[in-house]
């Protein structure tokens, strides 16, 4: 059998870092590089820079069965001693909603300067979020002038979306539902296909290969249509709202029985955080404007989710009137169970709305808190479990899904808060029960 090939990861967020675990807890060789000296410090002593299940146990027997090693800022090092590169970085939004692409750039000139030197065959892969016609347009140039050589010919250039997601990173990427390999030539695309066959063996999912811009769309589609999904059904809970015995849950589990709709993201609450759906909606709907084509679809999406967290204030107003000197108790702060990350979270404009109308607040997360204290500061305090977040509260608010926020009963409730308000803004508690003994409002609950 061939040898494995070597694997460079350029860029140990989420994406990199559980990519290259993910090869190297098979036994491929993987060299990774970020220019966060901080989070490369923390990968070598095995400790994950971010909150993922199942991370700490997989990367710590990576590094000390000696397959992954990790760099600060040396991407030709990682490039120069591997077969194949990937590039994780991030590729944030700017200001008008469109795509950033500095990170990619800076990192496409690094990689192209080292392939100038490097002799022999060697596969370059987009797997960061980019564009359609980015790694066409912008990564192929970049590569090629700074090598000196041509693509195609002297090295092979791929896009390979990633699909997973956070919380569930590695059940997603050991068991994807498909694996896209967009390539711009067909030898570097046979690569990468031999590649995963091989990761993946005995149990190959299904491999679509494609063209670059067309893999590129497939990352922007998939999420796009998730996003829509759950803008759709926080809409119909909207409309729940103002019919009387209507309930969106019922609604949508009933939906979710058609098989041409499916179970799904079709969950009501407060909106889609997180650092991919909102950016990568807006860096479509610049795409497609850019292109000629409004995408008016998508930016009702987008307008259903800038509204719907504050659905959670407009609730509170409803029951306690005027907040100022109100105790809010705020139940997850992360976008969503199982993680810290807290970009584009929804409680952070739930928040930021409370502070305004004068309200005091007291959050708690199972692993974010120290995430939250970096954004709010001591604008609002943290507590160090949810029933001491209760304490006191004129109001609480549910705000991320969390398994140990389902477990507190309504006497959790009753005998912690001042006043046993409670709002259910991801639909977690059964309103028959909840409603019985506390002042319950939920998201999609007819009144
Ligand atoms: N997070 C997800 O769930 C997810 C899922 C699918 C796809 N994606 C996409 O994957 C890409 C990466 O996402 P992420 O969440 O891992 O991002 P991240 O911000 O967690 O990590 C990106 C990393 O790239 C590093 N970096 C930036 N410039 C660099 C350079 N020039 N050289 C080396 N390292 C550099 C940063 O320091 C950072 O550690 C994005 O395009 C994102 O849209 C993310």
């Amino acid at each position: 059998m061939a040898a494995k090939p070597r694997i460079s990861v350029i860029g140990v967020g989420y994406v990199g870092l559980c990519t290259a675990v993910g090869f190297a807890s098979k036994g491929y060789s993987v060299v990774c590089s970020d220019v966060d000296s901080g989070k490369v410090s923390k990968i070598k002593a095995g400790i994950p820079p971010f909150h993922e299940p199942n991370l700490p146990q997989m990367l710590e027997k990576s590094i000390n069965q000696g397959y992954l090693t990790c760099l600060v800022n040396q991407t030709e090092a990682a490039v120069m001693e591997t077969d194949i590169t990937y590039i994780a970085v991030s590729t944030p939004s700017k200001e008008d909603g469109s795509i950033d692409l500095r990170y990619i750039e800076a990192v496409s000139r690094d990689i192209g300067k080292t392939l100038r030197q490097k002799n022999g065959y060697h596969v370059v892969l987009v797997k960061s979020t980019v564009v359609p016609g980015t790694t066409q347009n912008t990564v192929k140039p970049i590569l090629e002038a700074e090598s000196k050589k041509t693509c195609g010919r002297d090295f092979g250039l791929c896009m390979n979306p990633e699909f997973l997601r956070q919380g569930s990173a590695f059940e997603d990427t050991s068991n994807p539902d498909r694996v896209v390999i967009g390539s711009f030539d067909e030898k570097s695309g046979d690569a990468i296909e031999r590649l995963y066959r091989d990761f993946y063996h005995p149990k190959v999912p299904r491999i679509i290969r494609t063209s670059l811009a067309t893999a590129e769309l497939i990352k922007y589609a998939s999420n796009a249509m998730l996003a829509t999904k759950i803008s759709f059904i926080n809409t119909i809970a909207n409309i729940c709202e103002e019919i009387p015995g209507a309930d969106v849950k019922v609604v949508a589990a009933a939906m979710g029985l058609d098989k041409r709709i499916g179970p799904l993201f079709l969950d009501a609450g407060l909106g889609y955080g997180g650092s991919c759906f909102p950016k990568d909606v807006k860096a479509l709907i610049a795409c497609s404007k850019a292109l000629g084509y409004e995408p008016e679809l998508l930016d009702s999406v987008e307008d259903v989710n800038h509204k719907q967290p504050l659905k959670a204030v407009e609730f509170v107003k409803q029951q306690l009137g005027n907040l100022e000197g109100k105790n809010i108790a705020i139940l997850g702060l992360a976008f969503k169970p199982d993680t810290d990350d807290m970009r584009e979270a929804r409680v952070i404009p739930i928040i930021n709305e409370l502070l305004k109308e004068g309200a005091v607040i007291t959050a708690y997360d199972p692993v974010a808190i120290s995430m939250a204290k970096s954004i709010f500061q001591n604008k609002i305090s943290y507590a160090d479990s949810a029933i001491g977040c209760l304490k006191n509260a004129d109001c609480a608010i549910v705000v991320t899904e969390w398994e140990e926020f389902k477990k507190l009963s309504p006497e959790d409730f009753c005998i912690n808060m001042r006043h046993p308000i409670l709002i259910d803004g991801r639909r977690i508690y059964c309103p028959e029960v909840y409603s019985e003994k506390l002042k319950f409002t939920a998201i999609g609950l007819g009144k």
